[in-house]
């Protein structure tokens, strides 16, 4: 069993009030409804189980997390995470103005809202998931472009196929081998195309994953790589999430064949008074909860 502190920086999950149960060597019985709950702990997981898992996570719990966060994201806004910084002032794309006829590439789009505002832009946009049931959320919401159910790992698209390519916490956080994707995303890249994508900051797998003071204790190393699994009776994985170290994720982009221009680290803003899981405004005060990465194919 893992310990009790265990870092849980899952993008997915709600809040600490649904987290899996993780029981001690010597905690009491537990009713039969708790005992189907998956274990979480850390151990390996490579790129086809954790494609696997996560596929069926998402298409699972798509209609709940939509249902949780939906209205946070907007059906048409681009919003890079839970701080909500918005592709319309932070222009990490470029300028708006400049996106009118662009070839883009979602990855991870989920519900494809991110999408939808590039459309709403002049935009041709792409939205990718693995999961069928976050797009057909984005059918829901009016997605009018072409959605591909498929894992980013092997993208379906011919060489030289999209000016851009952005993600909002999709895909990258959840696979074996960020270099999959990224290599990729660089092969359907034209030169001088453009890479953006955000995930979890690195440092908060360091900190257990609580919005409250219990969150800004170290509790871990922040070098383990060791993957966070939620598994079932049978030790088969249902959720998996990858950390790289901040290090790590700059290599990944360069040995790739990108060049990094930006990292953007989003400061919590005094109007967002809302909680996304372990991500809140007093955590956000202290440590950063999202890294962007902009990057460039040469
Ligand atoms: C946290 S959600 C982000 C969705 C959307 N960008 C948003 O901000 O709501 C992560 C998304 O990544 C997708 N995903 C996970 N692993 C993937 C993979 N290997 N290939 C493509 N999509 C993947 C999930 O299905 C999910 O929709």
């Amino acid at each position: 069993m893992p310990p009790r502190d265990t870092p849980r920086v899952r993008v997915g999950r709600k809040s600490t009030t649904r987290e899996p149960i993780i029981q001690e060597a010597d905690a009491p019985q537990v009713h039969e409804a708790e005992a189907a709950e998956p274990e979480a702990t850390r151990r390996e997981a490579g790129v086809t189980e954790s494609s696997r898992a996560n596929r069926g996570w998402w298409d699972r719990n798509a209609d709940e997390y939509q249902s949780e966060h939906g209205t946070f994201l907007g059906d048409d806004r681009f919003v890079w995470g839970p701080e909500g910084l918005d592709e319309v002032e932070a222009e990490l794309l470029g300028p708006a103005e400049e996106l009118k006829g662009k070839d883009v590439l979602e990855l991870g789009a989920g519900a494809a809202q991110c999408s939808r505002w590039l459309a709403g832009q002049g935009a041709r946009p792409v939205a990718l998931d693995i999961s069928h049931r976050q797009l057909q959320h984005a059918l829901r919401i009016g997605a009018s472009f072409p959605l591909v159910c498929a894992d980013a790992v092997a993208l379906p698209f011919a060489d030289a196929s999209f000016d851009l390519a952005c993600s909002a916490y999709g895909a990258l956080p959840f696979v074996a081998d960020p270099r999959l994707v990224l290599r990729e995303v660089h092969r359907v890249l034209r030169p001088g195309g453009r890479l953006v994508f955000s995930v979890t900051h690195p440092i908060r797998w360091a900190f257990p994953d609580e919005p409250g003071p219990e969150g800004l204790s170290v509790s871990a190393s922040y070098f383990d790589r060791t993957p966070y699994v939620e598994q079932d009776e049978q030790g088969r994985a249902v959720y998996v999430e990858h950390h790289r170290t901040l290090g790590d994720r700059v290599r990944d982009v360069v040995a790739s064949g990108f060049r990094l221009v930006d990292l953007v680290e989003p400061e919590w803003p005094s109007w967002n008074t809302g909680e996304w899981g372990g991500w809140s405004p007093l955590r956000g005060s202290l440590i950063p909860g999202t890294a962007i990465f902009v990057c460039v194919r040469d």
